[in-house]
């Protein structure tokens, strides 16, 4: 029997013990969905799609029902062609997963352990520092300048315990976008041996011509990999389904710790279908990049700061607004059925800010009149 080099079993503990990179995490707090005095709230707090889920991608769910006894197919074969052929990328360097969460997840695993470090921007998408976190990584995080991730300043914090560089682009839960010269120079004063996980689960909503997801960094590199949402433009939140995109030695690396059967077949069927429809695609674009510009443009004139965002969501900052608060503005929006999302502190952010969701046409002019009848009280 070979010994093992692990603490040995405390004696008089009553329960299991957690391993610590778990023991320290706390429970992740979800965005609410409900509200109690309205029966039907209007939910602007998860970035989901302002306009539901493509038809296509509907009719494509439905027709699973007869071959739901089988297992789905763990090649994920039909999906990875619909990506490939709508994005003009390599189908066998795609992988899919539940939700792109769990993609994220497989890279964290893959590239770090104990005493490795994982390099954010200091607003960042907080499954990731999670995931670091439970394998005994440690978090390093690189301060902004105004809401937008700062190349130099995560450059300065690379050091020989980095693993991982991981920016969601747009980010969240700023929507600020980092483009692809910026990307480019990131990724080239980074050592060949940490990867950078360009997290684009807002990518599709992106308007700005100097915006570039990373598939062409990731067809030259192997320390890059992209990762993909179906939850956001696509409205495919509840079936759980993102993709990744990598070399196929990074991809190949990514294989060894998936289940077999970590997409399911449902999920599969309606996002081949949702990919494939352009014309939800443009739709879907038009109508978040129109209310994005409408609800700046009135906020901003009311004297609050909205970041510029090229994501399905804006941040509001009170710092500069005398007598409004964060805090105040939600309650005024929960008193009034809608659910904007809170995030100040979560963030690592001292500002005061609110973030909410675009919505449909009605949900958006509900939420304005709110706000303006807050900021002009
Ligand atoms: C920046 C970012 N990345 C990844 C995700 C995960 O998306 P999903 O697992 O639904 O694909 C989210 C979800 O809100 C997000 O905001």
């Amino acid at each position: 029997m070979t010994e093992s080099t692990n603490t040995p079993r405390q004696e008089n503990t009553t329960r299991p013990q957690m391993v610590p990179g778990v023991a320290q995490l706390a429970l992740y707090k979800m965005g609410k969905s409900q509200l109690d005095d309205h029966a039907s709230p209007i939910k602007l707090s998860s970035n989901e799609s302002a306009l539901g889920t493509s038809p296509a991608a509907i009719a494509a769910f439905t027709s699973v029902q007869d071959r739901l006894h089988r297992y789905p197919d763990g090649a994920q074969t039909e999906l990875r062609a619909a990506i490939a052929d709508t994005w003009e990328l390599d189908p066998e360097r795609i992988l899919c997963g539940n939700g792109s969460e769990e993609l994220i997840g497989f890279v964290i695993r893959c590239f770090m352990a104990d005493g490795d470090e994982l390099l954010l921007s200091e607003n960042h998408f907080e499954i990731c520092r999670n995931y670091a976190l439970s394998v005994g990584g440690q978090v390093v995080t690189a301060p902004e300048k105004d809401f937008v991730t700062d190349v130099d300043a995560l450059l300065e914090r690379v050091g020989p315990h980095t693993r991982v560089v991981a920016l969601a682009n747009p980010n969240n839960p700023t929507g600020t976008y980092v483009n692809a010269q910026e990307i480019r120079r990131l990724h080239q004063a980074l050592p060949a041996d940490v990867v950078l996980l360009l997290d684009g689960a807002y990518a599709e909503y992106v308007t700005a011509d100097d915006f570039e997801a990373g598939a062409s960094l990731v067809d030259e590199n192997d320390n890059v990999v992209m990762t993909r949402s179906f939850s956001k433009l696509y409205g495919l939140a509840g079936l759980r389904i993102g993709w990744a995109y990598g070399s196929q030695w990074l991809v190949d690396a990514l294989q060894r710790i998936r289940v077999p059967f970590n997409a399911n077949a449902a999920a599969m069927a309606a996002a081949a279908a949702a990919v494939r429809d352009s014309a939800w695609l443009t739709h879907a674009r038009e109508h978040n990049a129109r209310w994005q510009a409408r609800i700046a443009g009135d906020l901003t004139s009311l004297g609050l700061h909205v970041v510029p965002s090229e994501a399905n969501f804006y941040l509001l900052v009170f710092d500069d607004c005398p007598g409004k608060t964060a805090k105040e503005a939600a309650a005024a929006l929960e008193a009034n059925g809608i659910i904007p999302r809170p995030v100040g502190g979560a963030a690592g952010t001292d500002h005061d800010v609110l973030r909410i969701t675009v919505g449909n046409d009605a949900e958006n002019d509900a939420a304005l009149n709110v706000l303006r009848n807050y900021l002009t009280a």
